[in-house]
């Protein structure tokens, strides 16, 4: 026991950053009620859409489900974050380079035993992201679809999350669910239609669920747009390159263009984001940790 420790406490003096940049991200944590909606193709493609615009992402693969980041960019993670801690990995050799420069963690069941870690063990972790802090402008975390205990705990950790339905009354259903639970946490929800055939369904989608959340709920959702249905998304991942780098003139990707200047550009002035990566990731130990404790 007190060796692990020691071997714990050495990985930690390496780990230590010589800097300490002070750097803030926004954190967008892309969610929904209903699975199979489009998350993980919006959020690879959101993030290269915001590469191309000078920012530096770092994509966050909260999903446990199998349809994950690696199936739509194909790249495979050799590691994950338990090997900083087990084999010494710095979180440079953790992290994934993508198309576009694009960096991708992958998170996964790593994520969910942060709340069985000491503090020591912790403790290197938090001083690994710190040694990214300074790299990236914008975080995006793709989750699995509901509202477990885990998925509330990167919702709470985000300053604005973006709910993704399609057209569907069972997604709206459970969009309006997730909504329900997740505004309590968040300063700000935005909404995504995706799969719809036109305009006017998707218009139809979002006023049906921003009317409700406004009379119910009192909140105000920001309708980012909608994104067509495209069967070039499906022809995309089945070669396993993100749609926007395979058919960049593609429906699909003119709408997510579209939906990226919103989030860049838009009249709703962005939310000042206060947290650095590292500031971040605190914040989400202490809410995995208080919400694996609340729901036991
Ligand atoms: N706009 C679209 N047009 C056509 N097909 C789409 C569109 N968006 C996503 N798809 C298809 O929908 C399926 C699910 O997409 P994706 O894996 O991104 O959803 P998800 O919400 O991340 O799913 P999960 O909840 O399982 O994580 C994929 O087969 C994808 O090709
Ligand atoms: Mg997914």
């Amino acid at each position: 026991m007190y060796e692990q420790a020691l071997k714990l406490r050495k990985i930690m003096e390496q780990k230590k950053s010589p800097t300490e940049l002070n750097k803030n991200v926004r954190v967008y944590c892309v969610t929904s009620g209903k699975g199979g909606v489009g998350k993980t193709n919006l959020s690879v493609n959101l993030g290269l859409a915001f590469q191309n615009q000078g920012k530096q992402v770092l994509l966050i693969d909260a999903d446990l489900g199998l349809a994950n980041i690696d199936v739509v960019t194909g790249l495979y993670p050799k590691y994950n974050l338990s090997h900083i801690l087990t084999t010494g990995k710095s979180i440079q050799d953790i992290i994934l380079k993508g198309p576009r420069g694009i960096s991708i963690l992958p998170g996964a069941s790593g994520f969910y035993e942060l709340a069985n870690l000491s503090n020591t063990q912790l403790e290197i972790l938090i001083e690994s992201f710190k040694r990214i802090s300074g790299n990236f402008d914008i975080i995006i975390i793709d989750t699995s679809a509901g509202i477990s205990k885990s998925v509330l705990s990167f919702i709470q950790s985000s300053d604005e999350i973006i709910v993704v339905t399609t057209p569907e009354p069972s997604a709206v259903t459970d969009a309006y669910a997730l909504i329900k639970v997740a505004h309590r946490h968040c300063n700000k929800i935005h909404l995504i239609v995706n799969k719809t055939d036109n305009y006017k369904e998707a218009q139809f989608t979002m006023e049906k669920l921003t009317k409700a959340a406004k009379k119910f709920l009192n909140v105000d959702i920001d309708y980012l747009g909608f994104v067509l249905e495209d069967k070039s998304i499906h022809r995309a991942n089945m070669e396993q390159v993100p749609f926007l780098i395979k058919y960049p003139q593609g429906l699909a990707s003119k709408c997510l263009i579209n939906i990226t200047s919103k989030l860049l550009f838009g009249e709703q002035s962005p939310i000042e984001s206060t947290v650095t990566v590292d500031g971040w990731f605190k914040r989400l130990i202490t809410l995995i940790k208080s919400n694996v404790g609340a729901m036991q």
